[in-house]
């Protein structure tokens, strides 16, 4: 069942519902734009279920419009900013993968903060993602490139399914995004990194 919520007009401490799953198997789009890609999923994968999350309101409306044309897929749909509502909102240990395609890179140094991929944001995409999760991040920036793979190869508690990085990937549909990047052939990497479960110290 199709679900919309508006961040803003929620209770602080209110946590999102998950979607209902026949299969127990629940993706996060973080950023998903129009929709074209979610879209193109349900379509293609109707066994999994979905949170997506953007905070541009025309966009979360396109999205919106196109997933009620599929009638009723099983998809929360939020308009807010992953910042806000990672720490609190998000259910813990609920995704079996998190999607980011192309996040905006914020190149410039003053703005690195805002990066969805960031030493801030990394330890809410690992408690969100299940154990054995995988967190798969597509950019076209070659600086923000190099910062996904200084942080999360430092970070043992993640592994790089593709070292270093792909540079394209079959298995999903386009997104709007990386249909521009390929009409301006720019370089794109593509990042598969599992979640391992690290043994706890004895
Ligand atoms: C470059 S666009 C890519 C859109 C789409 N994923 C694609 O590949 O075509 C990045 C998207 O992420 C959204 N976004 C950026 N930061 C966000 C945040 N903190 N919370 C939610 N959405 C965010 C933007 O509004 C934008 O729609």
């Amino acid at each position: 069942m199709l679900d919309y919520h508006n961040e803003w007009l929620l209770p602080a401490e209110h946590r999102f519902p998950l979607p209902e799953t026949t299969t127990g198997r629940i993706w996060l789009e973080i950023g998903c734009g129009n929709g074209h890609f979610l879209a193109a999923m349900l379509r293609l994968h109707p066994e999994i279920s979905w949170v997506a999350l953007e905070y541009k309101r025309k966009r979360v409306l396109k999205t919106l419009e196109k997933l009620k044309k599929l009638g009723e897929p099983a998809v929360t749909l939020i308009y807010g900013d992953f910042f806000t509502l990672a720490p609190k909102k998000l259910p813990p240990q609920a995704f079996e993968r998190i999607l980011l395609n192309f996040p905006d890179p914020w190149p410039k140094k003053r703005h690195a903060k805002k990066r969805l991929v960031g030493p801030s944001t990394l330890p809410w995409l690992y408690d969100l993602l299940l154990p054995g999760g995988m967190l798969c991040v597509a950019t076209d920036a070659p600086d923000f490139a190099a910062q996904i793979l200084d942080l999360l190869e430092a970070d043992p508690r993640f592994v790089n399914l593709h070292p270093p990085y792909r540079r394209e990937r079959p298995e999903f549909p386009g997104t709007l995004y990386l249909e521009r990047w390929q009409r301006e052939r720019r370089e794109l990497h593509f990042f598969d990194y599992r979640k391992e479960t690290l043994p706890l110290p004895k």
